[in-house]
């Protein structure tokens, strides 16, 4: 692995040259680069029980905030009718995200719809204060994996990144239920320099041995509130030096060539983790992924600033052939390629924000 200066971004090579991203198959729809489209990401809502400065920062989430209203967004038949579509076209996976997704009444209803639909990974990512709660329900329903976020152990450091009403205990408790119902868990941490970064080593110890897959998240400049800085990115070498101090590490293979995550595993045995080094090793490159507001748009990127309106063709009362035609040829456009581009300086610009399109 190449060293690197806490700040510095490092282009790969493969956003000079571009064969055929090895993620594809013969016959499935591709974008502009190449890349197949397997991975669908649903927002289910923008509302958060939670205020994590890196992604809902109090004064800019606050009562005045134009939430989108209930008639605004999906209802649980339209996002199964559009899964199912997606489906056809090749999606393999589906995640539910948000906001917290656990705000939305009942989400295990959506979780049956949608595990009716043949082929389809069912995930969620939730912030685990609604969790011991649900993940019975969750897993009944046919949900087949679940991430659940963690930014610290300490509870004083926990509350300085979430901004929360509940502490760690509660979070730990719902990672608890999810396993004990059969749910196979992940746990994601971001670090942000100057916060947390002296949490890295408490959450691999608690979490080494445990079963549970533990991923480190540089922070990301998405949306425009959090008021990113480059210099608050503690990137993924750095917190490979700082596991690696303690515990010695192992790389692995990625998964499939379009997985987040470089994985790591603890020489001796008491598991695995990740780092999603999303700002200092871009990846692009493999980008599978299609995402979906709470309204329905969607997003070709996590840094895009704006969607195509599905919900409009949706409610027009089109059937799936139109909405097939339409979404093939929102992918077979598609050129985003933001987080390998992000050094060149591109002028300043409005994007959306983490907790309406979810990660
Ligand atoms: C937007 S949240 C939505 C789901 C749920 N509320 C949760 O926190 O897990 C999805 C993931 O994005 C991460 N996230 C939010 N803002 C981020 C940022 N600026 N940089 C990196 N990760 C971020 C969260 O920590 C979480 O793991
Ligand atoms: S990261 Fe998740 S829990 Fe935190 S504010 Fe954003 S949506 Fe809410």
């Amino acid at each position: 692995m190449q060293a690197m200066n806490p700040g510095e971004i490092l282009l790969p090579l493969s956003a000079l040259r571009r064969p055929k991203p090895s993620s594809a198959a013969e016959g499935e729809l591709l974008d502009g680069l190449g890349r197949p489209l397997h991975d669908l990401r649903i927002s289910v809502t923008d509302r958060c029980n939670f205020r994590c400065t890196y992604c809902m920062p109090r004064d800019k989430f606050g009562r005045d905030h134009p939430f989108l209203s209930h008639d605004d967004i999906l209802r649980y038949e339209e996002i199964a009718r559009l899964a199912s579509v997606f489906a056809r076209l090749g999606v393999r996976k589906i995640r539910l995200t948000g906001g917290e997704p656990l705000m939305r009444k009942h989400l295990h209803r959506l979780v049956a719809m949608l595990a009716e639909i043949p082929g389809l990974e069912l995930t969620l990512t939730a912030n685990g204060a609604l969790l011991a709660r649900h993940a019975a329900d969750l897993r009944a329903a046919g949900l087949h994996r679940i991430t659940v976020s963690l930014d610290a152990l300490d509870d004083a450091s926990f509350r300085r990144m979430s901004d929360a009403g509940c502490g760690v205990n509660e979070v730990l408790a719902g990672i608890d239920a999810a396993a004990q119902a059969g749910l196979p868990v992940k746990v994601n941490m971001v670090v942000r320099r100057g916060l947390n970064e002296d949490q890295i080593l408490p959450m691999a110890r608690h979490f080494r041995g445990s079963g549970h897959v533990l991923r480190f998240i540089e922070y990301m400049d998405v949306g425009s509130s959090n008021g990113w800085r480059m210099d608050e990115v503690f990137s993924a070498q750095e917190i490979l030096d700082r596991l690696g101090s303690e515990f010695p590490l192992e790389a692995l293979d990625r998964p499939t060539p379009d997985a987040v995550a470089e994985r790591w595993r603890y020489a001796d045995g008491a598991g695995e983790v990740g780092v999603i080094a999303s700002v200092t090793r871009a990846f692009c490159r493999d980008c599978s992924r299609l995402r979906m507001s709470p309204e329905g748009k969607l997003f070709t990127c996590l840094f895009a600033s704006t969607g195509h309106d599905l919900r409009a063709l949706l409610r027009e009362g089109r059937d799936d052939e139109a909405l097939s035609a339409w979404i093939r040829s929102i992918w077979t456009t598609r050129g985003d390629r933001y987080s390998e581009l992000r050094s060149s300086a591109a002028p300043e610009r409005q994007k959306i924000e983490m907790s309406y399109i979810g990660g």
